[in-house]
């Protein structure tokens, strides 16, 4: 089968499409003929093996999953030993083990499950990763609640505005000049420009941060005195990438009046089945900058990183 393949870190260019062996699969995984691949930040860490640190976890001089991409959507091709849940041709979303850009995946059937019937394969593809780091993040939001999302047109921040309006919450997104329009249309009762407003003082119940990797002090002189914090990540360069001010989140949050805490996601079939119930009843929709062949792996990656994308970024396959 064709794949985006490659055999060490690097910059994109490390990435070529290549005829590889079709995976099989084992016990409680299905095959998916893939459709549709979702690019997120995971992805280029993935690639670059960045920071270095992650490489203890996915291979020390080289990935140990040579094809790229979490996120998929597709079709069930074969279902392998002691799956009931699945049958052949059924339509399903979530990520996989196997690297998800190429003509066919495996994933766990814990990761997967029935595809938003209002969704296309592409739109259903900008999920998974994203929404459910957007879900998880923003689980603890209450009716009334002034919540701000930094990075709210990128890939978690776009989710994150819309679960946080759902909750029933009162939304600032903080974002780029070109995306104030985009934010709007999320849902977000105000946005913010980071390239020129100020974050008001004591303002906010709830932030989420996704992007532009702002102090602790800062973020903490936006949140009220017994507000709460959940940094989700943004991207930064050494050893620990971000990690460093999540682990001192953690500690200062023993001291102060407000909760400051790290997120680090999990990939689960619960969270895309609570997602798909959202997509369906019209509350969640993924935003979708644009779409590129398994060919254009390396061009997506790098409008990843230097195109300033609106939401989502697909392959489609
Ligand atoms: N902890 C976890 O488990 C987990 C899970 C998923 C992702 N992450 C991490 O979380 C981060 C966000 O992921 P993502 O997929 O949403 O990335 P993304 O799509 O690149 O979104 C990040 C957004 O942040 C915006 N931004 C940049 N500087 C900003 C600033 N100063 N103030 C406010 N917003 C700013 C960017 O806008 P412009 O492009 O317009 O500058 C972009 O829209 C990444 O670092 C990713 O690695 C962590």
């Amino acid at each position: 089968m064709r794949a985006v393949v490659q055999d060490r870190y690097g910059s994109p260019e490390v990435l070529r499409v290549g005829e590889i062996a079709q995976p099989v699969a084992g016990g409680n995984e299905v095959l998916v003929k893939v459709k549709a691949a979702g690019v997120d930040q995971g992805t280029w860490h993935l690639m670059a093996g960045e920071p270095k640190i992650v490489r203890l976890w996915i291979g020390l001089r080289a990935p140990r999953v040579r094809v790229s991409g979490r996120d998929v959507a597709g079709v069930v091709e074969a279902v392998g030993p002691g799956v009931t849940d699945f049958e052949v041709g059924d339509e399903v979303y979530g990520t996989c083990r196997s690297g998800s850009f190429a003509e066919y995946a495996v994933g766990r059937v814990d990761k997967l499950t029935r595809k938003p019937a209002n969704l296309s394969f592409e739109q259903a593809a900008a999920v998974p990763v994203s929404g459910g780091t957007a879900l998880q993040g923003t689980r603890g939001i209450r009716a009334g609640e002034r919540v701000l999302v930094l990075g709210a047109a990128g890939g978690v921040g776009s989710y994150a505005v819309q679960l946080a309006k759902a909750a029933g919450a009162h939304v600032t997104g903080v974002c780029s000049t070109p995306k104030l329009d985009l934010v709007r249309e999320l849902g977000a009762d105000e946005a913010l420009d980071y390239t020129r407003d100020e974050l008001p003082a004591a303002a906010y119940d709830f932030i989420l941060d996704t992007g532009g990797n702002r102090s602790l002090a800062i973020l903490r002189r936006a949140l009220k005195p017994k507000g709460r914090l959940v940094i989700i990540g943004s991207e930064t360069s050494g050893l620990l990438g971000g990690m460093s001010r999540t682990l001192w989140a953690g500690l200062l949050s023993l001291f102060v009046g407000q909760q400051l805490k790290g997120l680090i996601s999990s990939e689960r079939a619960a969270d895309y089945v609570e997602l798909r119930d959202l997509i369906e009843a019209g509350q969640v929709k993924p935003a979708i900058d644009r779409t590129y062949t398994l060919d254009e792996a390396a061009e997506a990656i790098h409008h990843l990183r230097d195109g300033h994308p609106r939401g989502k970024l697909v392959i489609t396959i």
